[in-house]
């Protein structure tokens, strides 16, 4: 097939998880860079990847986009994030259940009006672009509409979302409440209509333990269990006076995760958020049952929960967890997976471990692509894949150029960019090889 398109520029790939190499290979044996590299895009997906010079010359009359000296990777894939949370980021002063009664529910509320959750759902979308992710595991609120007009947005720019109606039935204001039979038939109808259609994904997505009843949870459960494909979302063992309110609202349970087990919870496909206060047994029955987790560094830090053991549960040889890292939007400070990424390293140095960039930017494309069972189509600079790219200006800001100048090989590059970049490091981001974010000022050379 003759491709439509050809990116030029610095082309960044895995060759292989950087958790998984060999002992005494270096992180960066995961890592091709071509300094002088191309993508050919033919409907929407990756053609092939190579040397600039011999793709162009096998198709010397496609149009070729070239971003010279700029790092061509795939988009950033964000594991979990709330959409209707984009306004109340920086959100002064509270822990997560202060926090979510003053700032989050209230905010939530406005969401019963669609008018108002399409503006918000537009404006989080092209805040994800801007910042180089193309796809995002993302709640949206108790209200179906709320789930729709995310689902519209996302498939008028063609992007990979997955997304679910948020299932909660007690201890949250009236107006933000379903019921266990309602939430049901809402999922049930919205899975329906949007799970598998264009790129759409659907979530089954109780929002946690304690706003859910037994009974909520069981029909969440059946729900997933009657659609299998779809994926599951849900938040766990974030701050220890959640963990303690979870015991007390189910005492028979064994713990936080067993609330999820005995619902059908658990499994490949569920996507746990935070997991930072985890038990033995939980993480063994993470292991077991294939779980994944969604590591939320920059909502952790702020919001003051807790440190996640990257170390104990990803960078092992005994049977690592699926990990994807998160935003976790409007707990997180911040949409960039910079970001993301320089919390991510932060909260690991404070255990004692360094998480090496090759590791951080895998966890940021791959690792939330395998988490949301997208690895086949998004994730990583390769034939087959769909053309969701981020094109990154490595010198952003004077700093950043000082401090590259300094760096002497690709991963001190990717490691200056992820403590120091933000959004104005995005030159251009692709969806299916459509160019539908251009930084101001940034353009291809001629
Ligand atoms: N736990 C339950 N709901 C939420 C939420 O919206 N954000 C975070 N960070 N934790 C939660
Ligand atoms: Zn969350």
């Amino acid at each position: 097939m003759i491709p439509n398109l050809i990116i030029r520029g610095e082309t960044l790939a895995f060759r292989a998880d950087p958790f998984a190499l060999e002992p005494g290979a270096g992180s960066s044996a995961s890592i091709v860079h071509d300094t002088d590299g191309a993508v050919a895009i033919s409907n929407g997906r990756i053609a092939a990847v190579g040397a600039a010079r011999d793709i162009i010359a096998a198709h010397p009359a496609v149009p070729v986009e070239h971003w010279r000296n700029h790092i061509i990777m795939a988009g950033f894939v964000d594991a979990h994030a709330h959409y209707p949370q984009t306004e109340i980021i920086a959100s002064y002063g509270a822990q997560l259940i202060e926090w979510l009664n003053k700032y989050t529910f209230p905010a939530e509320l406005k969401f019963a009006d669609p008018a108002y959750a399409r503006a918000a759902a537009e404006t989080y979308l092209d805040e994800c672009l801007r910042n180089g992710t193309t796809s995002a595991s993302v709640y949206a609120t108790v209200h179906a509409c709320a789930a729709d007009v995310l689902f519209e947005a996302a498939a008028a720019r063609n992007i990979a979302i997955a997304s679910g109606k948020v299932m909660m039935d007690r201890n949250a204001p009236a107006g933000l409440t379903d019921t266990a039979q309602s939430s049901y038939d809402d999922s049930k109808r919205l899975l329906a209509k949007w799970h598998m259609k264009g790129r759409a994904t659907y979530v089954v997505t109780p929002r946690f333990a304690p706003t859910s009843t037994p009974e909520q949870l069981d029909a969440a459960g059946t729900l997933w269990r009657e659609h299998p494909g779809a994926l599951m979302q849900t938040h766990i063992s974030e701050n220890l006076k959640e963990i303690a309110w979870v015991k007390s609202l189910f005492p028979n349970a064994r713990d936080y995760l067993d609330v999820y087990e005995q619902a059908g919870l658990v499994g490949p496909g569920a996507n746990f958020g935070h997991a930072i206060h985890l038990t033995p047994r939980e993480i063994a029955r993470l292991r077991e049952t294939g779980s994944g987790i969604s590591h939320c560094p920059t909502s952790n830090l702020f919001i003051g929960s807790g440190l996640f053991d990257m170390q104990g549960l990803r960078d092992t040889k005994d049977r690592p967890i699926v990990t994807g890292l998160a935003t976790d939007i409007g707990g997180g400070s911040s949409v960039s997976m910079f970001a993301t990424m320089r919390a991510a390293y932060e909260i690991a140095q404070l255990r004692g471990y360094s998480l090496h960039p090759a590791k951080a930017y895998y966890l940021a494309t791959m690792g939330s692509a395998a988490l949301l069972r997208m690895s086949r189509d998004i994730g990583n600079l390769e034939a087959g894949k769909v053309a969701d790219i981020a094109v990154i200006d490595p010198r952003s800001t004077p700093l950043i150029a000082q401090r590259v100048r300094r760096a002497n090989d690709i991963s001190d590059v990717l490691f200056a960019q992820m403590i120091l970049a933000d959004d104005r490091a995005i030159a251009a981001t692709y969806i299916a090889g459509k160019r539908l974010h251009t930084r101001s000022g940034a353009h291809p050379v001629a």
